[in-house]
């Protein structure tokens, strides 16, 4: 059995699942840092593989941008093919001055603009929480890679370009680090669907003083936060 955007088969996929925004990415990381890895879906471009992290069985899944496609991914993943920890890697953009580019951010939880929660929930704000085990567990083997983390709450947004140009002054002033467009449908889902769920995500750009990352920077700091998450396999 497969399902609607996943052609795999159960058994194919992985009980941890690594999920970059970009299918690029996974298919990046499947070829350089995994052994053995094969990829079981490509069904709209995006790509999903399997394959060893030192002995370990993981596999990495692109989700898109935005909840309405992550949201799709994540559900097949727990509910079809069985998965029991979803681990987003992506980028992100911070909202806090002092948060440079390259920083990686542990999301403790992530409010959001998400259509489906605001619908779910009935007008009740819901609190999506990443799992503790994951975090510490992260958190612990930064620590140990040497490697600085800042821990705390995000934002998720399906709009990215917004005409607002004081759009995250609330949330800035209520100590929001950085905005991206996944977790807090990840986070819903996996306490939904009874699955384990992190964000572990590096600062691209930052929002209030414009700084963006070099072709080099994304490279150094996704290996740093690819160390941190292949930890938790
Ligand atoms: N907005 C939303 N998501 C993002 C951004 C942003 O500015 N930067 C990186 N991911």
């Amino acid at each position: 059995m497969s399902s609607i955007h996943l052609e795999a088969k159960v058994g194919d996929i992985a009980e941890t699942v690594l999920l970059p925004g970009d299918p690029y990415r996974a298919k990046y990381v499947a070829e350089n840092m995994l052994e053995k890895a094969s990829c079981y879906n490509q069904v709209r471009g995006m790509l999903g593989y399997t394959g060893y992290y030192q002995g370990k069985r993981v596999s990495i899944q692109g989700t898109g941008m935005g909840m309405g496609s992550a949201a799709i991914y994540i559900n097949e993943l727990i509910s079809i093919f069985k998965a029991k920890q979803l681990i987003r890697v992506g980028t992100c953009g911070s909202i806090q001055e002092e948060l440079n580019i390259g920083q990686v951010i542990l999301a403790m939880s992530a409010s959001g603009d998400s259509s489906e929660n605001a619908r779910n929930f009935s007008g009740m704000h819901y609190a999506a929480t990443a799992d503790f085990d994951l975090l510490y567990k992260a958190y612990t083997a930064a620590q140990h890679l040497h490697i600085p983390t800042q821990q705390g709450s995000i934002f998720s947004t399906n709009t990215f370009y917004d005409d607002d140009p004081k759009r995250w002054e609330v949330l800035q002033n209520h100590g929001t680090l950085a905005v991206e467009m996944e977790t807090q449908i990840l986070y819903t889902l996996a306490q939904k669907l009874g699955a384990r769920a992190l964000s572990i995500i590096t600062v691209s750009d930052n929002l209030c003083t414009g700084a963006a990352a070099t072709p080099l920077d994304r490279e150094q700091s996704y290996s740093d936060m690819m160390k941190i998450a292949f930890e938790l396999i």
